[in-house]
C-alpha cells in the first residue's frame, strides 16, 4: 500500500462587499457587456476595512477544519499561498496560526502568484509524506484589490479578493494526491508583475499585465501541464471527473478544456462570481463544488493554475 496525502475537508471565505460590473463602471471606463464578453466575470468581492489576507485565510481554515472534523491543535503544518500578505514579514501563515490558537507548528508562506495554491499543495504533500506533519492546512488567500491600479481598466476589472483552504491528512490507499507537476519560466517576468517591492522601490507596487500575451501562454502551458500530470498518474483525460482550474478568464477555461477534449460541464467555473482571486481561486472553486454536491468522494480531480513568473502547475487528486 502507498501512503498518500488526502484532502479531509475544504473551506472558503469571501469579503462581505460584492461588486457588480455596473457598479465598477460608475468609476472605471468600462461596461458590463465588455467584461462579460471578454472574461465571463459578473461579480467580485472586495475586502473592506479589517478584512485582510490573514483574516480571510483564518476564516476559510476554520470552515475547512470543521468540514474535516479536525481540531486546530492537530495541525502540524500551515502553508499559505499568497502574493498579498498582511505584512512583508512575518509570514501571514503565522498570523493565521495565532488566530487559530495553534501554539506550535511549522508555518510559512509560498509565493507563486496565481499558481501559489498548486505550489503550496505540492510542498505540503511532500512534507506530509516526508513525516514532517500528519495533518496540514494549505490555504490560498489574497486581497489583490489592494495592489490594483484602479485607473487601469485593463487589469482592475479582472480581480477579486477571497480565500480557500484544505485540511490534508495521510492515508494508505488509492485516494489522495496521485501526481503533481510544477513549472516556472522567469524569462516571462515582465508580462505579469508588480511594479514595486521592499528591495527595489520600498513600496508595495501595483499589478501590471500584458493580458493578451498572458492569455496566449496560459492556454498552451495549462493544457501541457494537465496532460503531463495525468500521464504521471497513469491516467488519460477520459478518467477526469472534474477540472478545478485557476479562475482567470472563462475564455481560458473553455479553450483549455477544448484542447484536452474535456466536456465543458466537467469544468468547475466560479470566475463569474469571484473574478480572479489569484492563489485563492482553485481552493475557492474546489470548496464551492464540494459544498454544492458536485464533487463526491472517489471523484478524480485535476487542479491547475498559471500565473506571474510565469509559474504553472497541476495536481491529479482522487478526492
Ligand atoms: O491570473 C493570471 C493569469 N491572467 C490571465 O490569465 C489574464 C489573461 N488575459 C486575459 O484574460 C485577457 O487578455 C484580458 C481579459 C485581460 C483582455 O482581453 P483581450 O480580449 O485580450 O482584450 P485586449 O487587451 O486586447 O483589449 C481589447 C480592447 C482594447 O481596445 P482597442 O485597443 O481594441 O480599442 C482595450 O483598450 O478592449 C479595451 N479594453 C477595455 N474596454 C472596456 C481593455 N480593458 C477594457 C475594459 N473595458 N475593462
Amino acid at each position: 500500500m502507498t501512503l498518500r496525502t488526502v484532502i479531509l475537508g475544504t473551506g472558503s471565505a469571501l469579503p462581505t462587499r460584492r461588486v457588480s460590473n455596473d457598479e465598477l463602471a460608475e468609476t472605471v471606463d468600462t461596461s458590463h457587456d465588455w467584461i462579460v464578453e471578454r472574461t465571463g466575470i459578473h461579480f467580485r468581492h472586495i475586502a473592506g476595512e479589517g478584512e485582510t489576507t490573514a483574516s480571510l485565510g483564518a476564516e476559510a481554515s476554520r470552515r475547512a477544519l470543521e468540514a474535516a472534523g479536525v481540531d486546530a491543535t492537530e495541525i502540524g503544518l500551515i502553508v499559505l499561498a499568497t502574493s498579498t500578505p498582511d505584512q512583508t514579514f512575518p509570514a501571514s501563515a503565522t498570523l493565521i496560526q495565532a488566530e487559530l490558537g495553534i501554539d506550535d507548528c511549522t508555518a510559512f508562506d509560498v509565493q507563486a502568484v496565481c499558481s501559489g495554491f498548486l505550489y503550496a499543495l505540492s510542498v505540503a504533500d511532500n512534507m506530509i509524506k516526508g513525516g514532517v506533519a500528519q495533518k496540514a492546512l494549505v490555504i490560498g488567500s489574497e486581497t489583490f484589490s489592494r495592489i490594483l491600479d484602479w485607473e487601469d481598466r485593463g487589469t482592475c476589472v479582472l480581480f477579486g479578493d477571497g480565500a480557500g483552504a484544505v485540511v490534508l491528512g495521510a492515508e494508505e490507499g488509492d485516494r489522495g494526491i496521485l501526481a503533481s507537476k510544477l513549472h516556472a519560466d522567469g524569462r516571462q517576468n515582465q508580462l505579469l508583475y508588480v511594479d514595486g517591492g521592499p528591495s527595489t522601490t520600498q513600496t508595495v507596487g501595483k499589478l501590471r499585465m500584458q493580458g493578451r500575451e498572458v492569455f496566449r501562454h496560459a492556454v498552451v502551458n495549462l493544457s501541457a501541464v494537465m496532460t503531463e500530470t495525468l500521464e504521471a498518474a497513469g491516467l488519460g483525460s477520459d478518467a477526469v471527473d472534474w477540472v478545478i482550474p485557476h479562475q482567470a478568464n472563462k475564455r481560458i477555461l473553455d479553450a483549455t478544456a477544448k484542447k484536452l477534449g474535456l466536456a465543458p460541464e466537467r469544468v468547475i467555473v466560479t470566475v463569474d462570481q469571484h473574478a480572479n482571486t489569484s492563489a485563492a481561486s482553485v481552493p475557492l472553486a474546489l470548496d464551492t463544488a464540494v459544498r454544492d454536491g458536485r464533487i463526491r468522494r472517489g471523484d478524480l480531480l485535476v487542479l491547475e493554475a498559471m500565473g506571474g513568473g510565469f509559474t504553472w502547475g497541476a495536481s491529479v487528486v482522487r478526492y
